[in-house]
């Protein structure tokens, strides 16, 4: 059924911007995506938006919708009350290029500095081998879309610009923590997931969890178990001795 919806979208660009009101047609099965596809079609043809597959798999459309980091183009209108004006923002912790299009540049940065999996020597056939066990062990964190909503609500960054430097965030502590379970992977990538990427300033509020598009237990499964790992590593006497005499 066909309705007239009132929506609040930001426009402006890195100088600055305001909220400008809109009233669209839409029907009750649409997403938020349709309903801006529709103000740009029919009244704000320089509405600037970033999709893609339109289907929740490529992580573009990330935005805040009421103030919740959403993928938009998985929002349903349905969700609200026909009534409810809805307000689209664009994510907050990055900055904006315009209107809803942020620049997340600063996730290709922190991705450039994780190490890929450095893998140890073949068996006497030439080959490698994994055990499946050991491979599932990482696919739920392997179901990232790079939306970067996880990032986006981590208050680490969001409410700290100049955490951004020494923090990776927790899109990256699953990628540390999925490389750091690869069977045959030989780096340590605990100390680097510490010091580097910042994982100590993780208070584990989840926020991230809750935003995670794929349902992906990014605290439980990933920070969590990291963190534990890390402490292990820290009052391993092992190591505490070849820090001392400056071997690790
Ligand atoms: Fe998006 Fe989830 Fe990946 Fe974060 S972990 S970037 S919220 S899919
Ligand atoms: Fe941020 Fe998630 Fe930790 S929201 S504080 S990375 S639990
Ligand atoms: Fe691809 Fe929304 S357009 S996730």
């Amino acid at each position: 059924m066909a309705y007239d919806l009132k929506m609040r979208v930001w426009r402006g660009d890195a100088e600055g911007g305001e909220l400008t009101d809109y009233t669209v047609e839409v029907s009750d099965g649409e997403v938020v995506l349709d309903a801006l596809h529709r103000l740009q079609a029919t009244q704000t043809g320089d509405l600037a938006i970033r999709w893609n597959c339109k289907a929740g798999k490529c992580g573009s459309c990330s935005a805040e919708v009421n103030g919740r980091p959403r993928l938009l183009c998985m929002t349903r209108l349905s969700d609200f009350d026909q009534a409810e004006t809805i307000t689209v923002t664009p994510m907050r912790t990055f900055p904006v290029i315009r209107d809803l299009v942020t620049d997340v540049s600063f996730n290709y940065e922190k991705a450039k500095q994780l190490p890929y999996a450095e893998l140890g020597p073949r068996d006497a056939d030439g080959k490698r081998r994994m055990m499946q066990v050991d491979v599932e062990r990482g696919q739920e964190f392997r179901k990232c879309i790079e939306c970067y909503l996880c990032q986006d609500v981590c208050h680490v960054v969001r409410d700290h610009e100049d955490n951004k430097q020494h923090f990776a965030g927790p899109r990256f502590f699953i990628r540390y923590a999925e490389l750091d379970m690869h069977p045959l992977d030989t780096h340590d990538r605990r100390k680097l997931a510490q010091d580097a990427a910042g994982l100590g300033m993780c208070n584990i509020t989840k926020c991230c969890t809750e935003v995670c598009p794929e349902g992906i237990h990014i605290t439980d499964n990933g920070i969590i178990p990291m963190k534990e790992r890390v402490v292990d590593r820290k009052y391993d006497p092992l190591v505490w001795l070849g820090n001392k005499i400056g071997l690790r």
